[in-house]
């Protein structure tokens, strides 16, 4: 204090007045950006102090959807809820199993695909509901089933999910969380944010929404992974698989697909 006291103290009238400013000027612009900014802009929808933050930052809502969020502004369209779980009634399972017939050239005719197209045999019926609607809403991208799906009305998908889920999971036994699994498969990458693959797919839990991945085929885990890796598949809620795939090398995808991919020895070669 003494020393700045002549020329650069508080006693100074420049000096003061300056932090008054500074301070004055901080109070305006954080109720220009926390309040009169956020609530004048049509789309606000109060979403905590972190989002007011990065609002006023200038971060867009969808910071990690780059330049397609604009034309996609969700991930889905498609709310999981636990009455897509139920089991389907005779009728169902019997009128998806027609249904069915227009699939088996690629999903295989036990819903296990012999080509890299993914197994829908013994899938959760939510995931098959979620995936043919996002295929019919263009959330999730390929030309085959865009097309596909969107000849299948609502009761279709849903008792095409019944037969699927009705079929059993053929090939592969479920992951039991044991020590011989891949590091990110039982513990995940906790420095990387890569949260283990059982606590999700099976193992510890099962997540609403999250499909049945083993014995799937390698070549279509890796495409989907890489796909999730680069944001072209975009069509999981809140990024939940976009933000495990991003941190992963190319080995990492390598050796959970090989992981996945495996074969029971009790489960048949179809
Ligand atoms: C010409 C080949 C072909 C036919 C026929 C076909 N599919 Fe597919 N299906 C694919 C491919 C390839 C994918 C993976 C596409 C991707 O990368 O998103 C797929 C993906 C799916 C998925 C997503 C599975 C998952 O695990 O995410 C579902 C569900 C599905 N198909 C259901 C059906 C149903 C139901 C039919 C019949 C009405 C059908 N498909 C007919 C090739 C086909
Ligand atoms: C936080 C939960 C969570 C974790 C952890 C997680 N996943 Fe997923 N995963 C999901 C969900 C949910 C989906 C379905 C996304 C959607 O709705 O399209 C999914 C989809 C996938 C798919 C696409 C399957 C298909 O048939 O469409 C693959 C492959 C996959 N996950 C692999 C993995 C692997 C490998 C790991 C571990 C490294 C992992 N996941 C960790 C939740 C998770």
């Amino acid at each position: 204090m003494m020393r700045e006291s002549g020329t650069f103290g508080w006693s100074n009238p420049i000096v003061r007045r300056s932090v008054v400013g500074l301070v004055l000027l901080a109070l305006g612009s954080a109720l220009v950006g926390f309040i009169w900014l956020p609530s004048a802009q049509a789309d606000f929808s109060a979403q905590g102090l972190w989002a007011s933050i990065c609002r006023a930052a200038g971060v867009p809502t969808n910071w990690n959807n780059d330049s397609a969020a604009k034309a996609r502004p969700t991930a889905t369209n498609v709310v999981l809820d636990r009455s897509m779980t139920r089991e389907g009634s005779n009728d169902a399972v019997g009128r998806g199993a027609t249904l069915a017939l227009n699939c088996t050239m690629c999903h295989g005719a036990q819903g296990a695909s012999k080509s890299d197209a993914p197994n829908l045999a013994g899938q959760y019926p939510e995931v098959v509901i979620k995936q043919l609607k996002d295929y019919q809403s263009g959330k999730r991208g390929s030309p085959i089933m865009e097309a596909l799906a969107k000849r299948l009305s609502e009761k279709d998908i849903n008792d095409l999910a019944a037969y699927y889920a009705y079929l059993p999971k053929a090939r592969t036994a479920p992951t039991t969380y044991d020590e011989s699994l891949p590091a990110l498969v039982r513990v995940g990458a906790p420095l990387r944010n890569i949260a283990p693959c059982v606590s999700c797919h099976g193992g510890i839990d099962q997540k609403l929404g999250a499909p049945w991945i083993e014995g799937m085929p390698k070549e279509y885990l890796v495409q989907q992974l890489k796909a999730f890796r680069s944001g072209e598949r975009r069509n999981d809620s809140q990024a939940q698989m976009r933000s495990i795939a991003i941190p992963m090398t190319d080995a990492e995808i390598e050796e959970v697909a090989v992981f996945y991919a495996r074969k029971s020895s009790t489960g048949g070669e179809n």
